[in-house]
């Protein structure tokens, strides 16, 4: 095991992702109660993360003793660097201005940490973010890196296996920096690339039944992939234990509600309701055209009827939901002051609190591709874990202007052929998100020898990493064409068809 001790970094997650990348278990503890953990864990490794303190400031966080005692191998990050510096014996003070972004490293000295990734005298691009800085090295360390504004970039000693480094090699835009990470656990520390997908199945279990006990739990599926899986792990860690609801809002994809449900009977044995709230939701937001007034009514609306099928089981003492780490980061912003609603998301939030559950959120951890292979290892379907994602106020989103029935069928039809469309080209699994989006704009066109004046669809599909940013796809222009074709031809109600080529930024993928 590898510990990674947080010192309140907004990447610290991302260390995480990195070891368990390289195949080695790692658990990430707060530094207060870093030495009750290192007691615990008794870990081969310790990583200490970046964060916003200053090691000059009275009171600022410091490691715990033991691990410097113990001689475990160890690598300090940006302030994780500082604070082992200056708990290893040397001098780091704060520096006029913080630095944040691209910088260069060159290699001075070869050293394990670097083994077939960087070499002396090369220089590599880093994500460097400096509030303090080295001035004097704790004995038995030397200089391995440097940078323009940071001489001590990265120091080790390769004796003691301690190492800091001043840049973040756990993002991306240090492109070497998981090699980094994997040389460190696997060369200086010594551990094996044994640990695995079902390795976590068995701990995400463990600690639901502690969380858990004989409590009762129920789960909001939508059909996606998170909710699924987490359903799915609840379900094996406490049986029927746990009560699953699909709710059908009337604003799902066409047979969606179907097809999750015949999913769910045929492979799992999972109790599942299916509530339609179909009318309850489409008339509310028949007529309403603003986006958040849209997102809000939903919200709510989701929240009273699940709170009213929650009360027909007996109530629960648990709310079980498919948050991910993403999830968790968005909801914080990068500088810490309060952060711009763009959207307000529909989950179940407002639930617990009024019906006062708890919340289990099994997935909290992970990003959207390591619950796909969690899915994986849970037996799900293939062609279920690769779903693009679908938000939860559903097609509403996708008629800017007024909601109506007639407007969510013809959305359905469409979008169902474009998907089909898709499909068929095979290229479904490349793209990362695609649907249709009825305008609320008629134009005039002609079909036989008729005028018609008719809605106009939008077809969009991006491609992205982890839905915060986007490229539009690249279609070519045969599918477009043939898609617009189909469209046109078989939907009532819609005589023109365009397709949106925003990236996001500036654009978000949904258009509400
Ligand atoms: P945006 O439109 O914000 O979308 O660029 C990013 C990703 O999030 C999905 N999305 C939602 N998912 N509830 C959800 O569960 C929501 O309210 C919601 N709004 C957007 C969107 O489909 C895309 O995948």
């Amino acid at each position: 095991t590898v510990l990674i001790i947080d010192f309140g970094s907004q990447v610290t997650q991302l260390i995480a992702r990195r070891v368990r990348e390289a195949g080695v278990y790692c658990e990430i503890v707060p530094f207060q109660s870093a030495e009750a953990g290192f007691e615990r864990i008794k870990p081969k490794a310790v990583i200490l993360s970046g964060g916003p303190a200053s090691t000059a400031e009275t009171g600022s966080p410091r490691a715990p003793q033991a691990i410097f005692d113990a001689g475990v191998p160890l690598l300090g990050i940006c302030y994780g660097q500082m604070t082992m510096c200056v708990q290893m014996g040397g001098k780091a003070e704060p520096s006029d201005h913080r630095e944040f972004g691209r910088a260069y490293v060159e290699v001075l000295k070869d050293c394990p940490l670097f083994d077939g990734v960087w070499t002396q005298g090369q220089r590599h691009q880093v994500w460097m973010s400096h509030g303090d800085r080295v001035i004097d090295l704790p004995p038995g360390f030397e200089i391995l890196g440097r940078s323009e504004g940071a001489p001590y970039a990265v120091f080790g000693n390769v004796e003691r296996k301690a190492y800091g480094m001043m840049f973040h090699p756990e993002v991306i835009h240090t492109p070497d920096g998981a090699k980094l990470i994997g040389n460190f656990v696997h060369h200086i520390a010594g551990l094996d690339a044994s640990w695995t997908m079902a390795a976590y199945r068995e701990q995400a279990i463990a600690a639901i039944r502690e969380q858990v006990g004989d409590g009762k739990v129920i789960c909001a599926l939508s059909g996606g992939v998170d909710s699924s899986v987490a359903a799915l792990l609840i379900h094996e860690a406490i049986g029927d234990q746990l009560n699953c609801i699909l709710v059908d809002h009337g604003l799902m994809r066409k047979n969606e509600a179907a097809d999750v449900m015949a999913m769910f009977r045929e492979h799992y044995n999972i109790p599942l309701a299916l509530v339609d709230a179909s009318d309850t939701f489409v008339d509310a937001l028949e007529g309403e055209s603003d986006p958040e007034v849209k997102r809000k009514t939903i919200g709510k609306l989701f929240i009273d009827v699940f709170e009213e099928e929650a009360r027909k089981i007996g109530g629960a003492d648990f709310l079980a939901q498919g948050t991910l780490y993403p999830d968790v980061i968005e909801s914080v912003s990068f500088t810490g002051g309060p952060s711009v609603t763009i959207k307000s998301h529909h989950n179940v939030g407002g639930l617990p609190e009024r019906m006062n559950m708890q919340l289990v959120e099994p997935l909290r951890e992970l990003f959207k591709d390591e619950v796909r292979a969690l899915g994986r290892e849970l037996g799900l379907p293939d062609s279920f874990i690769g779903r693009h994602p679908f938000p939860g106020p559903g097609l509403a989103i996708r008629c800017p202007g007024g909601v109506t029935r007639e407007k969510l069928d013809i959305l359905r039809e469409a979008d169902a052929i474009y998907l089909d469309e898709i499909r068929t080209a095979g290229l479904y699994d490349t793209i990362w998100q695609a649907f249709a989006v009825l305008l609320p704009v008629q134009t005039v066109g002609v079909m036989g020898d008729g005028r018609t004046y008719e809605y106009v669809c939008a077809l969009r599909a991006v491609t992205s990493v982890d839905g915060m940013t986007a490229d539009f796809y690249h279609y070519d222009m045969e599918f477009l064409s043939r898609a617009a074709t189909r469209i046109i031809n078989e939907v009532r109600g819609i005589n023109r068809v365009v397709y949106d080529v925003t990236s996001k930024p500036p654009g978000t993928i949904e258009w509400e």
